[in-house]
């Protein structure tokens, strides 16, 4: 295994009711903005558990925060910031409103001229709002760990800093009892997707590790259909176990100490650029492409995958890792999501572009062994047609 220090210092308040515990979690001479997305959080209930929660504190709110937030949009927020001397963020809601109050907690104390540069030129997030959240939308990990994406004029990017991570998520799973059936694959999908990019790579004999990232694929193609289905999909226990497995994918501790790869997201952050798509269905027509190109890189755990997850112990090994990819893109079809780039209306004339995109942002290098180079996000490409 490789050499690692792990720390992750956000709070999980779990289970039902735990909206309630922001009363306490947030300093009670604090003056909180409440930021959120596009109003789902008023019509199931949380906006009013959140009001009753803070019914003792000084807050204001800012919603509107879009599904892949921009950063237009964010800017606005720091009006009110300034004009109500916030000092604490509540971000409530799914990944989106939880990366956009990351970016605006950085923005909000950032010294330079113009706070896009801490994501486009890099520069260091040196101060930021605290902040907390209550995670509506089980997916992206963003309730404890560094990073957020934003988009400004078609490009989406990531940045992080430790300084970002959510200080408390809150992780009711009833509350997402209210997610269309679009909303809850997504989220499955963009767990296992997470779950993979920091497992499918080469083996350090990182056993806990990858134990760990197996309970969680498992667990996710075990419960995923569960939470589609008519007669378990109100169920609280499933909801609660794609929860705690999706802040489980990406909360540091299973990318601790193995090598991760993240190819399949840098490709498809630009179909979501430049076509809108969302995120996690961009990850289910990427994905199993990574898998066939990069097959022979990533043989010994694509070997291991087919075992563990699938138990497919029969058959030469390029049958068996053929076969594990077969049924990974039959659990994406069963989660309702696309795999193919026809899917979502997409041919060979708009890959230029794409990798147009991908050079043009700096992901020349992707990838466990910086081997994906554009020329080979190409390839990928060409095989999820
Ligand atoms: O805006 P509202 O009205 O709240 O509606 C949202 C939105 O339309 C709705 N929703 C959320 N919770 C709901 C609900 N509807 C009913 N009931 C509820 N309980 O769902 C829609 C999608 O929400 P969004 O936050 O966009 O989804 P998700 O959580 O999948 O977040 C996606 C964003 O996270 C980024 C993605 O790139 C994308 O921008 N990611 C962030 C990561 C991170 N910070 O670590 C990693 C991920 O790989 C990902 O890139
Ligand atoms: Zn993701």
């Amino acid at each position: 295994m490789l050499n690692f220090s792990f720390q992750n210092t956000t709070k999980i308040l779990f289970g039902e009711g735990q909206i309630k515990a922001i009363s306490k979690a947030i300093p009670k001479d604090a003056k909180v903005l409440v930021t959120y997305g596009g109003g789902s959080i008023k019509a199931n209930g949380v906006y009013e558990q959140v009001a009753a929660a803070l019914s003792e504190h000084t807050w204001f709110e800012f919603s509107g925060i879009e599904p892949n937030p921009t950063y237009a949009n964010l800017m606005k927020a720091l009006v009110s910031i300034r004009e109500h001397d916030v000092d604490y963020l509540l971000a409530v809601g799914g990944g989106s409103v939880v990366d956009g109050t990351k970016f605006i907690a950085a923005a909000a104390l950032y010294e330079g001229d113009d706070p896009w540069d801490f994501i486009a030129k890099g520069q260091p997030i040196k101060q930021a709002l605290p902040m907390g959240c209550v995670l509506t939308l089980p997916a992206t990990g963003s309730e404890s760990n560094t990073g957020a994406v934003v988009t400004r004029d078609g490009n989406k990017l990531p940045f992080s800093s430790p300084l970002l991570r959510p200080l408390f998520a809150v992780l009711d799973p009833a509350v997402t009892l209210s997610l269309s059936d679009r909303q809850i694959s997504n989220g499955v999908v963009d767990a296992f997707v997470h779950t993979m990019e920091q497992y499918l790579t080469y083996s350090v004999n990182g056993k806990v590790q990858d134990r760990f990232a197996e309970s969680l694929l498992l667990t996710l193609i075990e419960e995923g259909p569960k939470a589609l289905a008519a007669d378990t999909k109100n169920d609280l226990d499933v909801r609660g176990n794609i929860m705690w497995a999706a802040t489980m994918a990406l909360n540091g501790l299973i990318g601790s100490g193995v090598p991760q790869d993240w190819s399949t997201h840098m490709i498809a952050h630009e179909l979501t650029g430049a076509y809108g798509i969302d995120h996690a269905r961009t990850l289910s027509i990427v994905l199993p492409a990574v898998m066939k190109i990069r097959k022979e890189a990533k043989r010994d755990k694509l070997l291991q995958y087919a075992q563990r997850i699938w138990n497919l112990t029969d058959g030469d090994e390029d049958t068996r890792i053929q076969r594990a990819i077969e049924l990974t893109e039959q659990f994406f079809t069963a989660m309702q999501v696309p795999t193919r780039l026809s899917h979502v209306d997409l041919a060979e004339a708009q890959i230029d572009g794409l990798i147009e995109k991908l050079t043009q942002h700096g992901m020349v290098k992707l990838g466990e062994h910086k081997a994906v180079t554009p020329d080979v996000s190409r390839e990928i490409l060409v095989a999820a047609l």
